[in-house]
């Protein structure tokens, strides 16, 4: 088992990556933006947690100094909503582009910062936590504008870099979690957090080189751009 990265991990998803990596015997080195939450419940000999805003190009930075030196596993989790239903006379530009900076451009900063800790002899895996909201073949209902269009930015990004990163032996893939009962999905969700994060380890599992940037479903579906 490896040393994983996981941002955003004090709760929600993010947490629950943290507790089912320990339990699958990884090393887990996690981010969280302002206080521990359940990271603090969670302590274990192999987990450390560090500050991490991936806003705040600093921040970014002294969470990859105080990183392990040898990544295996990335997992760029943190993410935040919109105000979801909002119609278009509402759209915030100021919102839009935090919104862009934190879910399209937060987990670039993170690659790169921690990109000389993840080229090593073996294989790295990078999961860049996007969502269905992101596809355009998908947009049948429209609004989550800002969201949305940040999760299309996110995967745009990653397939570009995955051209760059298959030379340092570092494979992407692009997941979607499913819709998930934590405070940004809501009660009405369907997936429970254990099961979202089974199927999204069980994706990275399988993952080669050959096949990164692919975009897919936590229950392995393939998903369309
Ligand atoms: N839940 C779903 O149905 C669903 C569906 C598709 C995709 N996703 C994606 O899955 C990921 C996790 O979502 P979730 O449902 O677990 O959401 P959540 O419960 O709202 O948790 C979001 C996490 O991201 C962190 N975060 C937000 N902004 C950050 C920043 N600037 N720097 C560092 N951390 C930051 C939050 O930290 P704080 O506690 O400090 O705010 C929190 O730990 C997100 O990328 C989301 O877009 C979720």
């Amino acid at each position: 088992m490896g040393v994983a990265v996981v941002t955003g991990a004090n709760r929600g998803l993010g947490a629950e990556w943290v507790a089912q990596l320990l339990e699958a015997g990884h090393t887990v080195y996690a981010g969280y933006r302002t206080a521990p939450g359940r990271l603090e419940v969670l302590a274990h000999e192999r987990l450390t947690i560090h500050q991490l805003d991936v806003q705040d190009k600093g921040s970014v930075q002294a969470f990859a100094e105080a990183a392990p030196h040898e990544i295996d596993l990335l997992v760029n989790n943190a993410g935040v909503a919109d105000g979801r239903w909002r119609d278009l006379t509402e759209i915030d530009d100021e919102w839009a582009l935090e919104v862009m900076d934190i879910n399209a451009l937060g987990p670039v900063r993170v690659v790169q910062s921690l990109y000389h800790k993840m080229s090593h002899d073996g294989l790295t895996k990078v999961a860049m936590i996007s969502s269905l909201m992101a596809s355009i073949d998908d947009c049948h209902m429209g609004r989550s504008y800002a969201y949305r269009a940040s999760k299309t930015a996110l995967n745009m990004f990653t397939v570009a870099m995955k051209k760059e990163a298959i030379e340092h032996n570092i494979s992407f893939v692009i997941l979607h979690p499913g819709w998930v009962k934590t405070s940004m999905g809501g009660d009405r969700a369907p997936v429970e957090i254990p099961a979202s994060i089974e199927g999204m380890m069980s994706v990275i599992d399988g993952l080669t080189l050959e096949g990164s940037g692919q975009f897919i479903q936590y229950d392995g579906e393939i998903l369309p751009w």
